[in-house]
């Protein structure tokens, strides 16, 4: 068998992959070490997954890193990974920039504390102009408080003239979500052998093939994604339709 890589369709990839990174907790514990050793050895396969993307063409990658649900966590894992996502992003905007990769970052950022958003908002100006791979960090992100925002601005804009009610469809509803101008993604995977999705992307999952994976985050490497990707490059995706009629239009 040819390598992984080398049996990857590249005329049929996924033009954004979403991933839900867990199960650094467990990892972490499995080898009798302190949870936030298992975030720290995270940053490691992040920045091999980006690479990874990046090599094969993949155009958006989205990655979960932190839920609105996981500021409940323990104080000191929460502060332990603000500093830690914040220090990364530091460390590595120069290597993104190298890479021409522009990044963005969606959620709830009323939530972060403000050296955190400092840093944010400077990695994301000296990336704005890069024009290659998008990686959007979900950050204090939640499907349900996307969704809810985005009612709230919908009615403010209604309220104040801007939008007849009427005219609201598909395409309004997304321009308010935070993913605006981001397509959908295709593939989502999860590690840890989690079968959920946490309120992750609930809107634009709505048709992407969900992959799932044993593989603990800080484990998870390119040959990993790579699995995932050709698992994704063998499936009917039929968006309602018959399988014959997917056929048809293949054919052509
Ligand atoms: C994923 O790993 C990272 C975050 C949610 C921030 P977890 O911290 O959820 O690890 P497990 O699931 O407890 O093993
Ligand atoms: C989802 O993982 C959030 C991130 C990976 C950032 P969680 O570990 O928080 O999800 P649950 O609690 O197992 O559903
Ligand atoms: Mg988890």
């Amino acid at each position: 068998m040819p390598p992984l890589l080398d049996q990857i369709d590249k005329n049929n990839l996924p033009k954004h992959i979403a991933i839900i990174m867990d199960g650094n907790g467990r990892w972490a514990k499995e080898q009798g070490q302190d949870r936030l050793y298992g975030h720290y050895q995270g940053v490691e396969s992040v920045k091999n997954i980006v690479e990874g993307c990046g090599e094969i063409g993949i155009e958006y990658l989205t990655l979960y890193a932190f839920s609105t649900e996981n500021w409940d966590r323990p104080q000191y894992e929460v502060v332990g990974l603000m500093e830690l996502l914040v220090n990364t992003i530091r460390k590595e905007v120069n290597e993104l920039t190298k890479n021409n990769i522009k990044l963005h970052v969606i959620g709830d950022m009323n939530m972060l504390p403000e050296y955190a958003l400092q840093e944010l908002n400077e990695a994301l100006e000296m990336t704005a102009n890069n024009s290659g791979m998008h990686l959007i960090m979900a950050l204090s992100y939640s499907g349900r408080w996307e969704l809810l925002n985005a009612v709230k601005n919908i009615a403010h804009q209604v309220k104040t003239g801007k939008l007849n009610v009427e005219d609201i469809d598909q395409d309004t509803l997304q321009q308010f979500l935070s993913t605006s101008g981001l397509p959908d993604p295709e593939l989502m995977i999860r590690t840890s052998g989690e079968f959920r999705i946490s309120n992750f992307l609930l809107y634009q999952l709505a048709y992407a093939e969900l992959y799932f994976t044993n593989v603990r985050w800080p484990d998870f490497r390119k040959e990993n994604l790579y699995e995932a990707i050709l698992d994704f490059q063998n499936r009917e995706r039929r968006f309602g339709k018959t399988s014959d009629q997917v056929k048809v239009k293949e054919d052509r």
